[in-house]
């Protein structure tokens, strides 16, 4: 995703400068082309030395260079970017991103850049919470910049509180995530269901099953980065998700999830059903713990309803539904069978033969059968990635 992607690193004076050797070395192991501006004060706490071994590149710092007396120019640096990071971002570059002041290359830079900005603002707490602080912070908001929020933790005066830059792993993940924006789902609203579902045999006990969730959060992140307004429906997962356009509805059993996922059907232009639904739930919920016995015992079950053949049943002509299917013999006869008789646009099979494939791993290796029967592999990929390759069939799906 970062691969090839010019990122132009702005640094300013903090303490949390020193995380900034971390994430320039994780911009250049992602194949990113890394070039780096420091303010006077940012070199206090981490050497430009360091900086231009990691990034391969001059590190940047005056309009002048060095002897040669040579001009640096911060519009060719603020055009050559498709991104700029300004991290940590101290309180003073941001009253002076927000005023326009441009005495320094990294501010003059900042204001010829046409590119996306993302700022992580790093500071003591108090520093942080100040009402011109905050009113510094969205004011930039409001000019398309865009702030990654700092975490909750110690910090450098031994305060604990909010001011702590964002983690180097959470601002690449962040970045790689903005590569992905576009609009191509926009104006669709998508319905993802996701996790497993839990059925209460007792208050304490459940039958449950191993997925984790992630393949059905990485389809909603993904549809939501490409514009579309997502509704995710979880069974319980570890997940986190976090992103304007998603709504996210928490379900346990499979009788919530019916309830959850038909009710809002109607308005899905996509639906994706990736959640692992029990097929049976126990007959009987017992309203007691039940206590141990000397005989055996045996639970009733019974059939949950299918909420996929249902939403086949009342699919309109305009609405795409997407299955999966795990099979263990006749796999792509199976699934292709699955799909008719549910009614589904296309059906994603996962892969039983790749050891590194499905429940409780991030990778997952997948074929997507159409209608007619033909076959789409794909290798063995990260959920995340696994997610794109599903989304843009659907992309190609909307646009047949
Ligand atoms: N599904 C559903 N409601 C259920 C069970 C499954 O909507 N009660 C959905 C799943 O989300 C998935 C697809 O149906 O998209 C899986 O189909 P299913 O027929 O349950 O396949 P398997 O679980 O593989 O079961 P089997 O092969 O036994 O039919």
């Amino acid at each position: 995703m970062l691969e090839g992607k010019k990122i132009l690193i702005g640094i300013s004076g903090s303490i949390a400068a020193y995380k900034m050797a971390a994430l320039t070395r994780l911009f250049v192991k992602a194949g990113a082309d890394v070039k780096v501006i420091m303010t006077d004060s940012a070199q206090q706490f981490i050497t430009p030395l360091t900086l231009a071994t990691l990034s391969k590149n001059p590190v940047y710092s005056s309009f002048i260079k060095g002897d040669s007396g040579e001009w640096v120019n911060h519009v060719e640096l603020g055009l050559w970017a498709d991104y700029f990071i300004i991290a940590p971002l101290s309180a003073s570059t941001l009253s002076k991103m927000a005023s326009g002041n441009s005495d320094n290359l990294l501010l003059a830079t900042y204001l010829s850049a046409r590119c996306r900005v993302v700022v992580a603002p790093a500071m003591d707490l108090d520093m942080f919470a100040h009402p011109s602080t905050q009113k510094n912070l969205e004011l930039i908001q409001s000019y398309g910049n865009i702030v990654i929020k700092p975490n909750h933790g110690e910090l450098a005066s031994g305060l604990v509180g909010e001011g702590r830059m964002a983690e180097p792993e959470e601002i690449i993940e962040f970045v790689s995530n903005l590569t992905l924006e576009t609009q191509e789902l926009h104006g669709k609203t998508v319905l993802v269901t996701a996790g497993p579902t839990y059925e209460a045999i007792d208050p304490v006990r459940f039958i449950g099953n191993h997925s984790s969730g992630k393949m059905g959060f990485a389809l909603a992140r993904i549809c939501a980065l490409k514009g579309a307004k997502v509704i995710l429906v979880s069974g319980p997962s570890n997940e986190q998700i976090s992103h304007p356009n998603i709504t996210f509805l928490s379900v346990q059993s499979a009788h919530e999830m019916h309830q959850t996922v038909v009710s809002h059907f109607a308005k899905a232009d996509i639906t994706i059903m990736s959640a692992a639904v029990a097929d049976y739930t126990p007959a009987q919920v017992s309203a007691q713990k039940i206590k141990k016995q000397d005989s055996d015992l045996k639970i009733d079950l019974v059939r949950t309803k299918d909420i996929l053949k249902e939403l086949g049943q009342l699919k309109k002509e305009n609405q795409l539904l997407i299955g999966f299917a795990l099979e263990t013999e006749n796999e792509q006869e199976n699934a292709h069978k699955k799909l008719l008789t549910k009614n589904l646009d296309f059906i994603v099979l996962n892969s039983l033969r790749n050891e590194k494939a499905g429940f409780g791993f991030p990778t997952n290796q997948i074929q997507i059968i159409d209608r007619d029967g033909k076959i789409n592999n794909y290798e063995l990929k990260l959920k995340e990635e696994v997610a794109i390759d599903i989304v843009n069939k659907i992309i190609e799906k909307l646009h047949a």
